[in-house]
């Protein structure tokens, strides 16, 4: 069969990858793709959030199944769009995708159903926000409502920081209209672990657990990034932890759902915190995340395509869903500059150098004249496999040390803080 990706970064690298080892995928295509991906699938340039162009690209070729990987697609309704027109599709349709791109959304959600989350009010008035903060005090975390590049959240540890940020949100219009509306939250405590889950609406199965890095320097300084590292699994997620999230958290969430009306076939990302009270979510994504899909995809041990179809034909309960043993870490490349400014262009050279059982997933690059050259902020996710995570560390590194690009960065901390 015939599949189209829909996206273009590092993420979608490893769909299209684990895709393309699939016997049952005779052709890939990949909107808009990236160099690295441009190996394995033929790129179309069309825009992810072109709603038109995809249904229309997909309608005009011989496509049978398309996979929606970003959230802004996703948002916009392009799965609902594609189901119109009579093209099977993995990926949730709008009213379900509104668990990621409105906060305040999930958080009622989560709050009608019990499912543990951090307390929080929301507010469209700034005046009656700065009065709320004023009364919680700091430390106190402020949430623009709608997609914000996940950079919408400040984790203020004073009141003046969380007021700025209100103010920021809801009055110069950082976000735009995601700011409108705002989520003021408790501020919660613990590791970090997020676990994705596959859906068909009636039986949900998480896949590993892992750990990103979000901020951009060693040590989890400097700015928010997308994500500069993960690894897989978490070493916090015990089997313990696991089936108290798959009884307070993971079923929970796809029953309020269905309750609500809103099927949800694709991955739920669940973004948790394992507080001293017990797991409690932080967000919600209705998507696969970028870098974690990298390392996960990296151990599964069975056929995507034959997920992608059970999902999608609402059959995933007699599918046996397997990863291999061990561990992975994804180490990103960062363009020199990267979340702020940068430039792009640079030649990326080294790559033919890296052993092959360590693969490099490419996320910011495009392919000109013979060369793969620097296209965006994230540029490349080395991603390796081992038995022990500590191995996988040592690989994923070792990878690392045969690339380079002006201005090229990365943390040397992935797996070690
Ligand atoms: P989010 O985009 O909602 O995942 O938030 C980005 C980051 O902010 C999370 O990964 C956490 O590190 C932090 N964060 C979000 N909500 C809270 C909270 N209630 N308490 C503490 N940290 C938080
Ligand atoms: N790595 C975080 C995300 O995909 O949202």
């Amino acid at each position: 069969m015939n599949v189209l990706v829909v996206g273009g970064g590092g993420r979608e690298h490893a769909i299209c990858w684990a895709l393309s080892k699939s016997p049952r995928v005779d052709k890939l295509y990949c909107a808009p793709g990236n160099g690295g991906i441009a190996a394995i699938a033929e790129c179309v340039d069309i825009k992810a959030t072109d709603i038109d162009g995809i249904v229309r690209f997909a309608k005009s070729n011989p496509v049978d199944f398309v996979m929606v990987a970003p959230d802004d697609p996703l948002a916009l309704g392009l799965v609902d769009a594609l189901e119109a027109a009579g093209i099977r599709t993995f990926g949730p349709r709008k009213n379900a995708a509104i668990i990621e791109s409105s906060k305040a959304f999930s958080k009622g959600l989560m709050h009608k159903y019990g499912i543990p989350t951090a307390e929080y009010r929301i507010f469209w008035d700034m005046g009656r926000a700065v009065d709320y903060i004023r009364q919680k005090g700091a430390p106190i975390v402020v949430k623009a409502d709608g997609l914000a590049l996940g950079k919408g959240v400040v984790v203020a540890m004073d009141e003046e920081t969380a007021i700025d940020a209100v103010r920021e949100m809801m009055l110069d219009k950082k976000f735009g209209a995601s700011g409108d509306t705002v989520v003021i939250e408790e501020y919660m405590e613990g590791p970090e672990v997020t676990v994705l889950a596959f859906t068909d609406g009636k039986t949900i199965v998480p896949m590993l657990s892992s750990q990103d890095h979000k901020r951009a320097y060693d040590g989890d300084k400097g700015p928010n990034t997308g994500g500069m590292g993960v690894i897989v699994p978490s070493p916090h997620y015990t089997p313990e932890i696991a089936e108290i999230c798959m009884k307070t958290i993971f079923r929970p969430t796809l029953e309020a759902l269905n309750k609500e009306g809103r099927l949800f076939k694709g991955v739920i990302y669940f973004g948790l915190m394992l507080t001293a009270k017990g797991p409690r979510v932080v967000e919600y994504n209705a998507r696969f995340g970028d870098p974690e899909t990298q390392p996960i995809l990296s151990l599964l041990g069975t056929d995507l395509m034959d997920i992608f179809e059970a999902v999608a034909d609402e059959r995933l309960e007699g599918l046996d869903i397997r990863f291999k043993p061990g561990a992975a870490c994804c180490v990103v490349l960062a363009s020199g500059g990267y979340p702020g400014s940068y430039e792009k262009g640079f030649e990326i050279t080294g790559l033919d150098k890296v052993p092959g059982d360590i693969t490099v997933f490419h996320a910011g690059t495009r392919f000109e004249g013979g060369k793969y050259l620097t296209n965006g902020g994230r540029v490349l996710g080395v991603t390796a496999t081992a038995e022990t995570l500590d191995a996988a560390i040592r690989r994923a590194y070792e990878g690392v040390g045969h690339i380079n690009f002006q201005g090229m960065h990365y943390r040397k901390d992935i797996g070690r803080k």
